[in-house]
């Protein structure tokens, strides 16, 4: 794998930058890949088996909120197999032509790495299903009456699909899949790991405290986790002689505004805009989402998934909601005629 074709990776909010540094740090082999262990295990056992039998890999669907690892189990997939890889995404496929034209040029072997998989367009998600299942893309040539389909078969080869949401795969779609691994939150300990192996891959020295605060502040996301610790990286060279340590941590990541439990801007806002806004909730997606200015996507995907799973916030039929913690949390006494949690 090459910078170049890692850099074509479709990833909107990262800059070039953020690419070039996030292809730096991703490890190539699964045994270098930190914490997962299950995942890890799963995939370990697919793809040896494939290997002994001399065939190509099932199709694996590699599902999880943003900065677990998805892109980098595909590329160490491919690395393990031996075999390239193709990278696109949901959205660069506008049309079942473009997908058409993509599964015709493969060859044997090859890996077809589908980003955000749960965007595709209906027409390139049917000639999917017939090209996973049959290995076989029907190819319109011309239009109108005139119009003729030619079936081509397609070479043995693997898709890898990624989503951030499984929940909008269509059940043929999901199906089609020998294998879907769900990617979970890493504990603190791991991502402590993370920072670890990032430190020393960037040539910088940590103090073991400093790994662990950072660590703890990641929200359980090896991405977060690395550039939170190219922060702390850039504030210990301004501030000190280079060497992290835990004031410079600290110190760092208040500037960032990474509280202690990890929360961001856009987590605080979320349980603020709740709170103070909503007295507590339940309150519908969309308005929360418009609430806090950014798109009910990405609360959807990136904050809620975080602030459920540590207990700042519920997901009720009627919609979201504050938990006390979350009141604690913004230094709020929770209302006391509270029927949520009675
Ligand atoms: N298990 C891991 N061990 C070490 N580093 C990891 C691990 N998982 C992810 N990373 C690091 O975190 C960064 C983000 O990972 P990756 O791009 O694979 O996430 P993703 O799940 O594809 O996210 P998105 O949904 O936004 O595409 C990478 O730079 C990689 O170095
Ligand atoms: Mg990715």
């Amino acid at each position: 794998m090459d910078e170049t074709s890692e850099n074509r990776i479709v990833n909107e909010g990262a800059d070039d930058v953020e690419r070039a540094a996030e292809a730096a740090l991703r490890p190539k082999h699964l045994k270098d890949f930190i914490g997962q262990s299950t995942v890890r295990a799963q995939l370990d056992l697919v793809l040896s088996a494939a290997q002994n039998r001399e065939v190509t890999p099932d199709h694996i669907l590699l599902a999880g909120p943003p900065g677990l690892g998805k892109t980098t189990l595909a590329m160490i997939v491919a690395n393990e197999m031996g075999a390239s890889l193709r990278l696109t995404s949901g959205p660069a496929i506008q049309h079942a032509g473009d997908l058409a034209a993509i599964l015709s040029s493969l060859q044997e072997g090859d890996i077809l790495f589908i980003d955000e998989i749960h965007r595709l367009a209906r027409t390139a998600e049917e000639m999917l299903y017939l090209a996973m299942e049959d290995f076989r893309v029907d190819i319109i040539v011309g239009k109108g009456p005139g119009a003729t389909s030619i079936p081509l078969t397609l070479p043995p080869f693997t898709v890898v699909g990624a989503t951030t949401r499984s929940g909008l795969l269509p059940a043929p779609l999901r199906d089609r899949f020998g294998f879907t691994a769900h990617l979970e939150y890493y504990e603190a300990a791991e991502l402590e790991e993370v920072v670890t192996r990032s430190a020393r891959l960037l040539n910088v020295s940590i103090h073991k405290e400093a790994g662990a605060e950072i660590a703890k502040r990641s929200r359980g996301t090896p991405r977060i986790a690395n550039r939170l610790l190219r922060r702390v990286v850039d504030y210990s060279q301004v501030h000190g002689d280079g060497t992290i340590d835990l004031d410079a941590a600290n110190a760092a990541l208040e500037l960032f505004e990474v509280d202690p439990q990890g929360l961001d801007r856009l987590d605080r806002a979320v349980l603020e805009a709740l709170c103070r806004r909503f007295a507590g909730g339940p309150v519908g997606l969309a308005t929360l989402a418009v609430t806090v200015g950014e798109e009910a996507e990405t609360v959807e995907t990136v904050a809620e998934p975080y602030l459920v799973r540590e207990g700042f916030m519920i997901r009720t039929p009627r919609g979201r909601a504050a938990t006390p913690q979350a009141w604690e949390h913004l230094g709020l006494k929770p209302p006391s005629d509270d029927t949520l949690f009675s």
